[in-house]
Parts: structure tokens; C-alpha cells; sequence
């Protein structure tokens, strides 16, 4: 596909390519500015490509596609909803159950992100991450087969953080969605992906691939200390210093 925002001349995607599998974890590097963003809004159909396409098992996206799950940088909660209204929000847009059900499934999720107990409290009431796992159990009480995640933990302490990428690998391996997940911590998209993609400035696009054999399930001691860890990590680290000396040049 082959993208730019009309009101610029400069292109940000040329020729760009990226499949996915079902199930798929892929997390995606890449410095500020080359297009992450903009590529969950094209996979997302907020944006649509000049040339080429985006489907999703092989139908065109759209912004309401029910296979779609979004997780965005900020958490963007309804602060006059209650936590569990607003992950029961998309459930009522999209009419899936009785209100009694919606509840239960909301619930649900809220559990699942350790969220149970502040159910009813007033967004506002909540720290930052937990308003983030507020805006994870929302897009997973939808069910999604893809979620997007736009550097949903970038914001928040490396404790919290980490344990949030327990909690997102726990649940993805339990509802096995397809995820692309943007971050800027070499990191965490070697902890969390089967395959990370670094991304150059635009129009470069994918500038380096690299699939990440670490066992599943992954965790935070035995993952880390793994000597193929710091090999990932010096391949990925390489890949964006390149990214970075090139940027420097061109400055
Ligand atoms: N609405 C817009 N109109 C014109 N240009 C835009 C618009 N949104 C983003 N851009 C430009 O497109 C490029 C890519 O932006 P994008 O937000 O996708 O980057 P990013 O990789 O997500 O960066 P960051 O890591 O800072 O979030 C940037 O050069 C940006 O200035
Ligand atoms: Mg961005």
C-alpha cells in the first residue's frame, strides 16, 4: 500500500507490505515520527491507503469492523461512565447480549485485568495504569481478532508495566487474537512478540525483521536472563542506532 496525509506532499508509506497470521503476536519498533501511529490507522480503516489495500481475513477494514480491537496511548475513558460502563460501552453500541449479560461479560474482563474491585468507581479514581487496563478490557470484551495497541504501557512505571505485559500475554494466550503492538522499549517487543519489525522515516518502511524464538509461556526472570534475550536486544539495538546515525546525517 502507498499512504500520505493530503495535506502534505511527503509520503509515508510506499510499497509498504505487512501480513500477519492468525494469532500472531508482532510487535513494531521505529523512532518518532516514521509512522507507527499512522500505520494502526490505516490497519484500522481511520485512514485509507492512495494505493493498495487492508483487509482483515480477506475483507476490506473498516473504522467499525467488529474484528477490531484498539488500544490507544492514551486511555480515552468516558469520565462520567463508571470503570464497568466503560468497558461495557462498545457491548451496548454493538448490541451483543442483555444489559444483565453485558455486565457479566464486562466483569469478566475487569477480572481478568485485576480490576474487579473498582468496577463502579468514577474513572478519575483510577491511577494511570489502571486506567490502561480499563482501556485493555474494553477493547477485549469486544472479542476482537485484532487488537491494535499504539504504545499502551509507554506512559507508566517499568513495575507497572511489566506487569501488564504478563497480564496482556496471559489473556492473549488464552483468547489468541492477532496483535501488533507499537512500542519504543527494544525490551518489551522482545518479551512480548513472536516477530518484531523496525521501522524506518518515511517512505523507508520495514528496514529490519526479526522473529523472536524465545519459549512460551515467557516470563519476566527466566525470559530476561535467557542469553538469546541479549542477542535480540543487540540485533534490534543495532538495527535502530543505524536508524538513528541515519537520522543524524540528515539533520
Ligand atoms: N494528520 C496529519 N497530517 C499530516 N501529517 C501527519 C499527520 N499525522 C501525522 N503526520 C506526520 O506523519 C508522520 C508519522 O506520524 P506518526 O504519528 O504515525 O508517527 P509515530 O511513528 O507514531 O511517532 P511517535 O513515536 O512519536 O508516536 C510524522 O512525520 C507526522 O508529522
Ligand atoms: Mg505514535
Amino acid at each position: 500500500m502507498g499512504f500520505a496525509y493530503p495535506e502534505s506532499r511527503r509520503s509515508i508509506f510506499e510499497r509498504f507490505s505487512l501480513e500477519a497470521r492468525p494469532g500472531e503476536f508482532v510487535a513494531v519498533l521505529g523512532p518518532s515520527g516514521c509512522g507507527k501511529s499512522t500505520l494502526l490507522n490505516l490497519l484500522s480503516g481511520f485512514l485509507r491507503p492512495q494505493s493498495g489495500h487492508v483487509t482483515i481475513d480477506g475483507a476490506p477494514v473498516a473504522p467499525e469492523h467488529p474484528a477490531l480491537g484498539y488500544v490507544f496511548q492514551s486511555p480515552n475513558l468516558f469520565p462520567w461512565l463508571s470503570v464497568l460502563e466503560n468497558v461495557r460501552f462498545g457491548l451496548r453500541m454493538n448490541r451483543r447480549g442483555t444489559p444483565q449479560e453485558q455486565r457479566a461479560i464486562a466483569l469478566n474482563f475487569l477480572r481478568l485485568v485485576g480490576l474487579e474491585e473498582q468496577a463502579e468507581d468514577p474513572p478519575h479514581r483510577l491511577s494511570g495504569g489502571q486506567r490502561q487496563r480499563v482501556a485493555l478490557a474494553r477493547s477485549l470484551a469486544l472479542e476482537p481478532r485484532l487488537l491494535l495497541m499504539d504504545e499502551p504501557f509507554a506512559a507508566l512505571d517499568s513495575m507497572t508495566r511489566s506487569a501488564l505485559n504478563d497480564e496482556l500475554l496471559r489473556i492473549w494466550s488464552s483468547l489468541g487474537q492477532t496483535v501488533l503492538f507499537i512500542t519504543h522499549d527494544i525490551d518489551e517487543a522482545i518479551y512480548l512478540a513472536d516477530r518484531v519489525l523496525v521501522l524506518g522515516l518515511p517512505p523507508t518502511g520495514i528496514t529490519a525483521e526479526v522473529t523472536i524464538d524465545l519459549p512460551r509461556p515467557r516470563d519476566q526472570r527466566g525470559t530476561r536472563a535467557d542469553p538469546l534475550f541479549a542477542q535480540l536486544r543487540e540485533r534490534l539495538s543495532e538495527q535502530i542506532a543505524k536508524l538513528t546515525a541515519g537520522n543524524q546525517r540528515v539533520i
